[in-house]
């Protein structure tokens, strides 16, 4: 194992998301969908972890992990609690979180949307709804006008293709519907609200005489490899990549429709990303079955490969994969918006943020502008379906009491951090 240390303006911190942790919002679709019962473990994201009321304790748990940068992001539900009416109460909340994130030296990154919809919205059909579009501009300028003095760095929507798979295809989030119509029709709505939103955010800024707005997507993206390499097998694994990365990153990037979405520019052709976001997590082995209820495929992982509680492969090399692969494409500061792992006994987490970071490290002596990493996440929280028991975090929270404990990875990553790198040392200790 080798020692590593990544450019002094490297930025390293954690990711977090409003729902997976604030808690106290019942005005949400993830509110309905865990009253109605989907949540495997049966936990529920009003309680979530607290961090509504526990802002400065977290931020302090930030400064102990020497995060230099911070990702989490606004509940549209609390801002716009009423389609139309905006709640300077949310907003200011937001305003001072962010504030006390900068005296304590942390750079924040903010998500306009990360998976869930204001009730309001989700009745009214929601991103199915071309309303949506008008309505998310809307609500993004809203935010923008209140935080852009303070805030340069965005992303308007998180894993676009993950929300439209698991509500639309998959049916297994909220509104849980099995309908290729439903999803080309949503994510076209959200390739259009994230060409508006990145026209707002910059319009708004400059109106504030602000120079530095850099705006992206956060795009959730894996590695599809055919399990044996036969012309069936390679076409289902390329009609994965590009149903479910392709079809959105062409859009999101430069306006244009594809296949099955569209064709064309309906909006302006342009350049709508200052950076590339990437959540990464894993690997899919995909090949050929003859079954339509399947999707004519079968996704695993090779017999004997390292897996997280999840299932998950852990692949570090995809890491190194992707990022070439987009930075050849796009030629544009990468920001790895999300990297973590399921582990509830904390056993494998050290070393798979020293595998992927090591990709992080020798992506950048390659020559690939990666500039950021989040970790995915700072404490154990809410896992969508997955409840409150799929454990992420670098730090554990105490169901009843709240109270949090930074566990060993978490130890480790606060020295990452500081070091920018891993030295003799930490491997020493530590792995
Ligand atoms: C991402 C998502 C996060 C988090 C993570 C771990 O897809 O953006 O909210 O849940 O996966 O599963």
């Amino acid at each position: 194992m080798n020692s590593f240390k990544l450019p002094g303006g490297f930025l390293l911190g954690t990711a977090t998301a409003s729902l997976q942790i604030e808690g106290g919002d019942r005005n949400n679709s993830w509110y309905r969908w865990a009253e109605e019962g989907h949540i495997k473990d049966g936990t529920h994201p009003v309680n979530a972890v607290d961090h509504w009321n526990r802002v400065e304790e977290d931020i302090e748990i930030m400064k102990k992990l020497n995060n230099q940068t911070y990702r989490l992001s606004l509940e549209w539900s609390r801002i716009e609690p009423v389609r139309g009416k905006f709640s300077k109460e949310a907003i200011d909340h937001y305003r001072w979180e962010i504030e006390k994130l900068i005296e304590a030296g942390i750079k924040p990154l903010v998500t306009l949307h990360h998976f869930s919809n204001p009730l309001w919205l989700e009745d009214n059909g929601a991103w199915v709804n071309h309303e949506a579009v008008g309505l998310f501009e809307r609500y993004v300028q809203y935010v923008v006008t209140y935080l852009g003095d303070i805030v340069s760095d965005w992303i308007t929507i998180n894993e676009p293709n993950v929300y439209m798979i698991n509500s639309y295809m998959f049916g297994e989030w909220p509104p849980g519907e099995k309908s290729i119509s439903k999803f080309i029709k949503g994510s076209r709505n959200m390739i259009l609200a994230h060409i508006k939103a990145y026209k707002a955010i910059h319009s708004v800024r400059e109106g504030m005489n602000q120079k530095d707005t850099m705006v992206g997507v956060a795009n959730h993206l894996r590695v599809f490899d055919s399990k044996k390499k036969t012309p069936l097998n390679n076409w289902i694994s390329n009609l994965y990549d590009r149903m479910f990365q392709e079809i959105f990153i062409t859009g999101m990037t430069e306006g244009k429709l594809i296949s099955p979405l569209g064709s064309g520019y309906p909006l302006e052709k342009g350049k709508y990303y200052d950076f590339f976001g990437i959540n990464y997590y894993t690997r899919d082995i995909v090949s050929f079955k003859m079954n339509a209820a399947s999707l004519f495929s079968k996704r695993e992982v090779f017999e004997g490969s390292a897996v997280n509680d999840l299932g998950w492969e852990i692949y570090p090399e995809g890491l190194y994969r992707i990022c070439k692969k987009y930075y050849e494409r796009f030629k544009v500061p990468i920001f790895i918006t999300e990297n973590g792992t399921s582990d509830e006994k904390d056993e494998f987490r050290i070393k798979y943020i020293y595998d992927h970071l090591y990709q992080i490290n020798k992506l950048i002596n390659d020559g690939i502008e990666v500039q950021r990493y989040y970790h995915w996440t700072l404490m154990d929280n809410f896992e969508w379906i997955e409840g409150l028991s799929s454990k992420f975090g670098l730090v554990s929270v105490d169901p009843v009491s709240y109270e949090r404990k930074v566990k060993e990875s978490g130890k480790f990553y606060s020295e990452v951090c500081s070091e920018k790198g891993v030295t003799k040392e930490m491997i020493k200790k530590y792995l």
